[in-house]
């Protein structure tokens, strides 16, 4: 730990103050009232060590990270069978992009993509009488923070303005592959990504990612080894949607991000490391995580390659 703490200070101390050339995402209204200048990283390795700095306390909206969560809970209920309903393919597009629904019959290139996530509420949304609340208890009873909760605020603001989501949603169902209500689907999936976390938690919460005996508060395992591999694996292809080859290229970790500006990264057998920094890049992942993440992955020689 002592080499990543150097590492990620010196790093942090030469980012802090660089021109950051991205754009806080407000196409979401309730996350444009950010301040942009926030940046925090948080590493746990998975002997339970871990460092943070900068803001890496405060809480932020995880928006598409908290697709990580939602798959890890649909694989578990629903097992192979899940992938009749969405594939493992990067999609080469952007996040929200509708483009390939159509020749693809509704069937969503990855889980990650706007497309697949909603699909993948639906899956919730059809296991449980009370979606949002016990995805809620699933994600508490893997971390160690019962305070988390979705913020009604940014949820609210998503459902005003979610026009291409509601577009989503509402094509996916003309070829069947929405079973239910659509409105209860869209719900579950703008209170999903107001989820509210913050560096440490995100580190925290996805060590059942990085190390294969993680188990959950009540001694359980989260996912086998071969579904946490597979994970791993669609977040390396498919984790930055049409930046997802140049994220392998320069930082070569399996990672996901969100529009709130966060970053989450993952080393197998090593550690989960977290960065936050909300103004975004054309592609709509977070400017200076990346460039972070990408010094981290060559000073410490950490990428997977
Ligand atoms: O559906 C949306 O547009 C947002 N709730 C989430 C998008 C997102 O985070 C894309 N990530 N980089």
């Amino acid at each position: 730990m002592e080499t990543y703490k150097k590492i990620i200070e010196d790093i942090y101390l030469e980012l802090k103050n660089v021109d950051d050339i991205g754009k806080v995402a407000n196409y979401i209204p309730e996350l444009g009232n950010v301040n942009d200048k926030n940046f925090g990283i948080h590493i746990t390795t998975i002997d339970k060590n871990s460092f943070g700095i900068g803001d890496h306390e405060k809480k932020f909206s995880i928006q598409s990270i908290s697709k990580i969560l939602s798959l890890t809970l649909a694989y578990k209920l629903e097992g192979e069978a899940l992938w009749d309903r969405v594939d493992v393919e990067p999609s080469g597009n952007p996040f929200n992009s509708l483009q390939q629904l159509e020749s693809d019959k509704g069937i969503p290139r990855n889980p990650f993509i706007n497309a697949g996530a909603i699909v993948i509420s639906d899956i919730l949304v059809g296991h449980f009488k009370n979606p949002k609340e016990d995805f809620l208890s699933f994600c508490k009873g893997i971390s160690n923070n019962p305070t988390l909760n979705y913020s009604e605020k940014v949820a609210q603001s998503e459902k005003k303005t979610g026009f291409r989501n509601k577009a989503l949603c509402n094509f996916i169902k003309s070829f069947g592959n929405i079973k239910n209500d659509t409105e209860k689907v869209l719900d579950f999936y703008f209170h999903m990504c107001s989820l509210r976390m913050s560096c440490k938690d995100l580190s925290e919460i996805f060590l059942y990612l990085a190390d294969d005996n993680f188990l959950c508060q009540k001694g359980k395992r989260i996912l086998t080894e071969s579904q946490a591999k597979r994970i791993n694996a669609i977040m390396l292809t498919c984790g930055f949607y049409d930046e997802s080859g140049e994220f392998a290229f320069r930082v070569g970790l399996p990672g996901k991000s969100g529009v709130g500006g966060g970053i989450v990264a993952i080393h197998p057998d090593k550690f989960c490391i977290t960065v936050w920094s909300p103004k975004l890049n054309v592609k709509g992942n977070s400017y200076k995580g990346m460039l972070f993440l990408e010094k981290f992955t060559s000073k410490t020689e950490s990428s997977i390659f």
